[in-house]
């Protein structure tokens, strides 16, 4: 195994270790420990970091005597309304009104492997690859138990935690808050690393010092969004990609969060990720549960990077479903910025000709194909209409389907597979859906049904609007050999009709996703929100990839793809070269530059008209393509090491190794050229120093020279970039 700054050997201390009222939770570099506080009966956190063996050597004294009871205690549940002054984990609010809670240890159990939550996506994993730990409290007073379920990943430093809360009362209850994950961090300076962006800007990477009181961030969009991910590391202030302490977290959920962050006055930093009470209160009847979301947090003593490494690892293997994750995908071409609404069949078809001469594999019809009494001409109608244009395809979708897959992908033996968009949680005013069922959409009572890109949301929560939705996308499945889902989302929620409603959407989408991919597992199944508005551990869980973003500019792709990477693997980011000059930016970029920067996510394709490429460009395509598709199962199933950040050099590069250390590809760019007579060094990392590696099929040199020595680049000119094959001899 290439040395990438994973762990290679098993962890020498036991993964859950119960020793009295002490827990300590231990992988091969991260421990995570936590007490009963006899007199209180709470959780005090004792250690989030690296190994340990005992508790730190800390003099806390529990109740110092000023005003606050908890003021600088490190609390595992923190609740509120007895003397924690800080943002509290949960918020119950009882039927006589108050929101006072006394959760207090009552008992524990530890299982082998992890439980699935029950109708949320969730990490998993074998016996020996996970354990969990469930520590249950108790409020006796109103008969409420809150039970903490740690699993931990011992290979991979990873730990998930969910709360389960259950009413054994008599009288009903709601929940207002509940946080997955919250963790205080002792005294001492911070800092937090998030991703934040815009539609075509999604995923920039901002830091900034954790200051004393509250700062977070989240979405109240419905879903995810693109302006925030969920995701944080706190980092130690000096921590860089390649050294230093990072404590990353990532919500399994794909709606609406918060991030809330808070340094108190006494210096302890409490981080919570959850689901964002705004658009949530849940209603607990006696008997019944309720279960959050999990989070997912993975700590690293060595970098960022090597935090994002162990995401990637996990999330390849503990949490996408699909079994196409660690599998080469097709290169694809996409004709939405080629032709958007303005297209027959004749038009289509010659696209899929054209593609198959370039040697694409997979040939995807966008919009636009759908809607018979209101055709799908352009983004004011159909949504909801999933049958195909007869207009449009006078003989169905099954006979073009047939035709693009007689097609063969120059260079290969394959014949062109086919894909298709569809937007089904979605409803057009103007749409036979919508005469039938107004009442699908969301909606509260008269009021105004607030349109954005002209459509209106389904109400996903309904358990006929999820069937709907199950019927209509397999009778196009059943209809065709289509082998590609792109399933969009194209605008954020309005009029809920309870906040309660929020959390019951996503969880009926979660239905959807999971008995459509599971009846239809040869389906690649592409998540997309207006490019990454929802990218997000929840849709990964069911969908392997997810188009990265509209902004097809190779420049602000680079931002994107090297932010996106912060948590998510690569082999997840669908990843396009469009054509020039680039229609949000208008900047013209070279194809190499452009193809290679598209290289780095896992699933490559072109997203342009193929008629009208230039005749220059035509003869280099063919080209591109074999070395996409050579170096793609490198980049979906490696390690990415982020050498040169974007944000902090003209000359960003980042290597890939494969799992077996036996292979890399070193991406390499110059964004502007400047008149140097030198170039940086760039020094490769997670290589092994004694092995001998050929770098491009020529010459051969050690690790230790490509990491200590490395590459220096000579750049011609704006937009350059270099593509380079390693291989272990
Ligand atoms: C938004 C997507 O991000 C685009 O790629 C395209 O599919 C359009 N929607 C189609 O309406």
């Amino acid at each position: 195994m290439a040395a990438t700054g994973l762990p290679s050997r098993p962890s020498p201390r036991q993964a859950v270790v119960v020793d009295g009222l002490s827990f300590a939770l231990n992988g091969n570099n991260v421990s995570y420990r936590f007490h009963v506080d006899e007199e209180t009966g709470d959780l005090i956190g004792d250690h989030f970091g690296g190994s340990v063996d005992e508790n730190p050597i800390a003099h806390i004294i529990r109740n110092d005597g000023g005003w606050a009871n908890h003021a600088h205690v490190r609390r595992e549940f923190p609740d509120l309304g007895r003397g924690d002054f800080r943002t509290p984990a949960v918020h119950i609010k009882h039927e006589t009104g108050h929101t006072v809670c006394d959760f207090k240890y009552k008992s524990y159990t530890i299982v082998n492997g992890k439980p699935p939550l029950p109708g949320l996506p969730c990490t998993f994993g074998r016996n020996d690859e996970v354990t969990t730990l469930v520590v249950c409290l108790e409020d006796s007073y109103r008969s409420i138990t809150a039970e903490l379920s740690y699993s931990i990943y011992p290979q991979l430093d990873a730990i998930v935690r969910s709360v389960k809360i259950t009413n054994n009362g008599t009288d009903k209850i709601s929940i207002e808050k509940l946080a997955s994950f919250s963790v205080d961090f002792p005294y001492g300076d911070y800092e937090m690393l998030q991703l934040q962006g815009e539609w075509t800007r999604e995923c920039h990477r901002i830091r900034r010092k954790v200051d004393y009181g509250q700062q977070g961030f989240g979405s109240i969009n419905g879903y995810s969004s693109h302006y925030n991910n969920p995701f944080l590391a706190l980092t130690s202030p000096d921590t860089t990609e390649s050294y230093g302490h990072a404590w990353g977290f990532s919500l399994v959920y794909t709606g609406s969060f918060s991030v809330e962050v808070e340094k108190s006055p006494q210096g302890v930093t409490r981080a919570l990720v959850g689901m964002n009470p705004y658009h949530f209160s849940w209603s607990l009847a006696p008997g019944e549960t309720f279960v959050s979301p999990e989070c997912v947090s993975v700590f690293s003593n060595t970098g960022v990077g090597a935090m994002s490494r162990k995401f990637h690892r996990l999330y390849r293997q503990h949490l996408i479903k699909s079994q196409f994750v660690n599998k080469p995908r097709p290169v694809l071409l996409n004709g939405w910025e080629g032709v958007y609404f303005d297209f027959d069949e004749d038009i289509i078809y010659s696209l899929a000709e054209e593609s198959a001469k370039l040697g694409v594999k997979l040939f995807v019809l966008d919009d636009g194909w759908f809607g018979n009494k209101y055709p799908r001409h352009n983004d004011h109608t159909s949504l909801g209409d999933w049958q195909v244009n007869t207009t449009r395809f006078p003989k169905g979708l099954g006979h073009l389907v047939e035709r693009v897959k007689k097609l063969r992908a120059a260079g290969s033996d394959e014949t062109l597979q086919f894909g298709l968009w569809v937007e089904p949680e979605m409803i057009s005013k103007k749409s036979e859906l919508y005469e039938k069922h107004p009442e699908w959409a969301l909606h509260v009572g008269e009021n105004p049904r607030t349109e954005n890109r002209n459509q209106l949301v389904l109400n996903v929560a309904l358990p006929e609007v999820q069937d709907f939705i199950i019927d209509s996308i397999s009778g196009i499945l059943e209809s065709a050999p289509i082998t590609y889902i792109k399933w969009d989302n194209n605008r954020g929620m309005h009029e809920s009709p309870s906040p309660q409603n929020y959390h019951a959407y996503m969880l009926g989408m979660y239905r959807v996703f999971e008995k459509l991919t599971t009846k239809f597992p040869d389906v690649i199944w592409e998540g997309c929100a207006s490019g990454g508005g929802r990218f997000d551990a929840g849709i990964l869980q069911y969908f392997p990839q997810v188009w990265t973003s509209d902004g097809t500019d190779a420049l602000d792709r680079i931002h994107i793809q090297f932010g996106t990477s912060l948590v998510y693997p690569a082999s997840a980011m669908g990843a396009h070269l469009s054509a020039v000059p680039n229609e949000i930016t208008g900047r013209t970029t070279p194809l190499t530059f452009r193809a290679h920067v598209a290289m780095m996510g896992g699933s490559f394709g072109l997203e342009l008209d193929p008629r009208k490429i230039s005749e220059e460009d035509r003869v280099q395509i063919p080209d591109l393509i074999g070395l996409a598709e050579k170096i793609n199962p490198i980049v979906i199933s490696g390690d990415m090491h982020r050498l040169v950040l974007p944000d902090n050099s003209n000359f960003p590069a980042a290597l890939f190794i494969s799992q077996d250390g036996n292979q890399a590809v070193l991406f390499a760019f110059q964004i502007l050229r400047r008149q140097v007579h030198n170039f940086p060094t760039l020094r490769l990392e997670g290589l092994v120093p004694t092995a001998r590696y050929k770098v491009d099929g020529e010459n051969i040199y050690s690790g230790a020279t490509l990491m200590n020595g490395g590459f220096q680049f000579r750049f011609a000119r704006d937009y350059d970039s270099k593509v380079v094959f390693i291989e272990k001899v």
